[in-house]
């Protein structure tokens, strides 16, 4: 998953004495490869667990402790790192922090600069289950969600103590994927609607051991619900089988056949204002799927028997009422004919034309080369771009319509 949309952006990464402090040097690190600008405040017990030599090579910057830490740089240090952080995350939030900050305790370089933000903070909170379910701690957490403070995790899994319950630092990639949120635009119009996306391929099984399908990935699908995401949408990504992670905060159902992601989209399209199909289901399947797998004939050759799968757009037409529909045609040969007549089929709103034969385009590439047609006749060509590129100029189009 790319997180390029951090470029540039200013993060105030805080380090408490959790014994997940290490992983919040990964965080950091990949913040600095997303070429973030990143300073770090530890807690004083933060460095009990992370060297102060650590955090500052990783963040390629001076590292203060202490509220009256003599850096010269920072003129008064809570205050500039609070006017400095777009956004604050806390890597591995102890209860004592959170708790601290609930009360409105500032007596440490970490809690003063929270108190004194000026973007978002979010709580990526790490602690034994029991200090988790610590009446006094949900308390203080649901504090905190009440004044806007966001919390990524904590997940479900093996603890440092050895024991196993929910108090596990959630993954590097969901706290990217929160700061990636927490930076978008606050004034989309598309914030609190919700999407619907399906992504990848489907599979159409001819016997317990073979399928049709298509290499498509999902990394468009994937990339248009990190977008959807970050406007503020409630996105459900349905999607047929693929390697790709569903960006943190989007719900996922998993479908294998056209027909699975075609029953998802139905049960999920009553409660949307945004309908996408990047995914690419299976136009056909095997007309019957053997019990037992195929063996080998002496002819060497087999004839199969291929009927129609629904089509999954068509059919949401039906109901489409006042939600965008959005499509995408990935095709070999006349783009824009065949994309505009599958606009006028499927009674979409916008259809997202790519051509699959162009290099660095279409199935699995990072990156893509498409034009968006509307209904109302507009298009917008989109040079090669990066996926997540793409999707943005895909819902500035839907922003239009919206
Ligand atoms: C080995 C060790 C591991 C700890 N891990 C955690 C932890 O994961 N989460 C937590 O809330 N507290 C943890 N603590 C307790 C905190 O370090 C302690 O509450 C401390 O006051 C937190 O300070 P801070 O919030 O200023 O960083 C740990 C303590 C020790 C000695």
């Amino acid at each position: 998953m790319s997180y390029e949309t951090l470029s540039g952006r200013r993060i105030v990464v805080g380090v408490c004495g959790s014994i997940a402090a290490y992983k919040a040097c990964e965080v950091i690190s990949r913040l600095r490869q997303a070429q973030a600008e990143v300073r770090v405040v530890p807690t004083r017990n933060a460095t009990k667990f992370v060297g102060l030599a650590t955090l500052r090579a990783l963040s390629g910057q001076n590292v203060a402790v202490e509220m009256f830490d003599d850096i010269p740089e920072m003129e008064i240090e809570h205050i500039s790192l609070a006017d400095f952080g777009e956004v604050i995350v806390v890597v591995a939030a102890t209860a004592n922090t959170i708790g601290k900050v609930a009360a409105g305790i500032c007596d440490d370089l970490l809690t003063t600069t929270i108190s004194a933000a000026a973007g978002k903070v979010i709580f990526a909170p790490a602690m034994n289950w029991r200090m988790w379910e610590n009446p006094i701690t949900q308390r203080n957490v649901e504090t905190l969600r009440g004044y806007d403070y966001q919390f990524v995790g904590p997940d479900c899994g093996h603890l440092a103590c050895g024991e196993t319950g929910v108090g596990r630092l959630c993954g590097t990639d969901d706290i990217l994927d929160a700061i990636d949120q927490a930076l978008g635009p606050d004034d989309s119009k598309l914030r609190g609607k919700r999407a619907i996306i399906t992504a990848g391929p489907t599979r159409e099984w001819l016997d317990p051991v073979r399928f049709i399908s298509n290499p498509s990935t999902g990394k468009m699908g994937f990339a248009l619900a990190q977008e959807a995401l970050a406007r503020g949408m409630q996105v459900t990504v349905i999607s047929g089988p693929t390697c790709e992670r569903a960006p943190w905060g989007a719900d996922l159902v998993e479908a294998e056949t056209t027909e699975d992601m075609l029953n998802a989209v139905q049960e999920a399209h009553a409660e949307a204002d945004v309908l996408i199909g990047a995914a690419a289901p299976a136009d056909y399947r095997p007309e019957a799927r053997a019990e037992q797998k195929l063996k080998k004939t002496s002819e060497g050759g087999r004839t199969l028997s291929l009927v129609g799968t629904p089509d999954i757009l068509a059919s949401a037409m039906q109901a489409k009422g006042h939600r965008i529909h959005v499509g995408f045609a990935a095709e070999s040969e006349n783009l824009q004919q065949n994309a505009l007549g599958k606009l006028e089929a499927k009674g979409l709103d916008l259809i997202v034309a790519n051509d699959i034969t162009a290099p660095d385009a279409g199935f699995g590439a990072d990156t893509n080369e498409v034009t968006i047609y509307g209904r109302d006749g507009r298009s917008t060509p989109v040079g090669k771009r990066s996926k997540r590129q793409v999707a943005q100029a895909v819902f500035d189009e839907i922003e239009r319509l919206a």
